[in-house]
């Protein structure tokens, strides 16, 4: 049994990208996020986005505030006329309605790898604004386990990354 000391928390320190594939689970074609932290009391969750070339992340808004910073590759929203590369920080305020794609603007870049933290919710809508779906960290965590168990790591690896 290990005896807690006042003051010592369980924290996360990983190495981000990971050396098995098996890690990234994949949520679109050609999308996939690696867990980082997978805040259930906050309801907010930092990854990794991994987008290769012509993989989208649909339209969505988010309700709460994102920040991101690009680790590889670049890529772009489809709303807007700035490309995000290596080193880029982003930040997309409450009410931001964005299309994530890697593509022949986004300095013809296959892949990219970004670290975003986003807080509350990803909604997904179609062109009118209406809603098509919906990710929370709850969501992201269901992911997860059933990703991990299919592929051998066991549903109850994702653990160590939720708070
Ligand atoms: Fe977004």
């Amino acid at each position: 049994m290990i005896i807690q000391q006042p003051g010592i928390q369980p924290e996360i320190a990983i190495q981000a990208l990971p050396d098995d594939e098996r890690v990234w689970v994949p949520q679109a074609e050609n999308v996939w996020f690696r867990p980082l932290l997978l805040n259930t009391v906050t309801g907010s969750w930092c990854n990794l986005l991994r987008v290769r070339k012509s993989g989208v992340l649909s339209r969505h808004i988010h309700p709460s505030w994102v920040v991101g910073y690009v680790i590889e590759g670049a890529w772009r929203y489809l709303e807007h006329d700035w490309v995000a590369r290596k080193g880029t920080f982003v930040y997309e305020p409450p009410g931001e309605i964005h299309t994530l794609v890697v593509d022949e603007t986004a300095d013809h870049a296959t892949e990219m790898i970004t670290f975003f933290n986003i807080s509350g919710a990803m909604v997904y809508v179609d062109e009118h604004g209406r809603q098509t779906g919906y990710e929370d960290v709850f969501t992201k965590l269901q992911m997860c386990r059933t990703h991990y168990e299919r592929v051998g790591l066991g549903a109850g690896y994702v653990e160590q990354f939720v708070r």
